[in-house]
């Protein structure tokens, strides 16, 4: 009976022992790869004059602590990065897709350049992205729709070229805001784009859009802003373009509509 419960005893304080390291060394590991991930990142900024990331970044500190890096209370991963207006210049490494518990990742306004790493693709759980006023180009249609909870997707004043992938709001369904001006966009607005029923701004001025304007837009109930200026769109403004009640702004300029709203 005593050895028994001794046995069990020793049994329970192994498995506990044994729960203790495995969990601290996940942890461990997790914590090490979005170190290393964000290194290699550091490593790809070629130039930082205004000293963000060049002191700051050092393995010294937890990287919860470096500017631009939030991480999430529960498991000390690398949650949001947001490194907004801090005029790097650089390339995107591969390894970005590494860092798997990011919700939010920020890059706009720097001068990042050069094709987006297709491992973008493995940072399933972003709900914001914004990478606009750089100099990224390549197809839009490579990487996007890769992220199911993906709410806000700002990609303005880059090079990205393609069209806008008629699935996107099937991969998309909870997007609620799309900037995609001021790039080199081309082809037809697909009807797919209407069906993303809960977006309230849609951004796609000055690109190469061509074709019509499709009567669906009347479905996006939600659509606040729609800004199409500057493309080569043509054909008669659809009446279903006055369904559209929740429309603040509407900017149709520089296109070859006609017709009346
Ligand atoms: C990212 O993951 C890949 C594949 O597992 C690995 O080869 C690479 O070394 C990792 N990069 C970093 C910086 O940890
Ligand atoms: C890095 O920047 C953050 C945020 O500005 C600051 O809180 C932290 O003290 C800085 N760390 C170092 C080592 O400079
Ligand atoms: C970027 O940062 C500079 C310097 O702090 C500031 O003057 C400028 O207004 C910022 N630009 C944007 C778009 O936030
Ligand atoms: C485009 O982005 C660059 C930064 O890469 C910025 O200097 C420029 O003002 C932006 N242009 C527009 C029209 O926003
Ligand atoms: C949309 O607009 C068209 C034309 O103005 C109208 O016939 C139709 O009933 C409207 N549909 C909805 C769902 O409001």
């Amino acid at each position: 009976m005593m050895g028994n419960t001794r046995l069990i005893t020793a049994l329970m304080m192994a498995v506990l022992l044994l729960h203790f390291v495995v969990s601290f060394s996940t942890k461990t590991t997790d914590i090490n790869t979005d170190q290393s991930t964000l290194l290699a990142l550091k490593a790809h900024v070629v130039s930082d004059p205004r000293n963000f990331l060049t002191t700051n970044w050092s393995v010294d500190t937890s990287i919860c602590n470096w500017v631009g890096v939030t991480c999430g209370s529960r498991h000390q991963r690398v949650k949001a990065l947001d490194l907004f207006n801090m005029s790097l210049s650089g390339t995107i490494p591969l390894d970005i897709g590494n860092l798997s518990f990011r919700t939010w990742l920020d890059i706009g306004y720097n001068n990042f350049q050069g094709l987006l790493p297709v491992q973008l693709t493995n940072l399933h759980r972003l709900n914001f992205i914004s990478m606009s006023d750089n100099n990224f180009y390549g197809e839009i249609s490579l990487w996007i729709g890769y992220f199911p909870k993906l709410q806000y997707l700002s990609m303005s004043n880059n090079s990205f070229t393609g069209p806008i992938p008629s699935d996107m709001c099937d991969r998309l369904p909870t997007l609620k805001e799309l900037y995609f001006s001021d790039n080199k966009l081309s082809g037809k607005i697909p009807i797919g784009l209407f069906k993303c029923k809960v977006i309230q701004n849609i951004f796609l001025a000055f690109n190469n859009l061509e074709g019509i304007l499709p009567e669906e837009i009347g479905n996006l109930k939600m659509l606040r802003t729609l800004d199409l200026r500057g493309n080569q769109i043509q054909g008669i403004i659809p009446q279903q373009i006055s369904n559209l009640t929740a429309v603040r702004v509407l900017y149709l300029s520089h296109n070859f509509l006609t017709g009346i709203i």
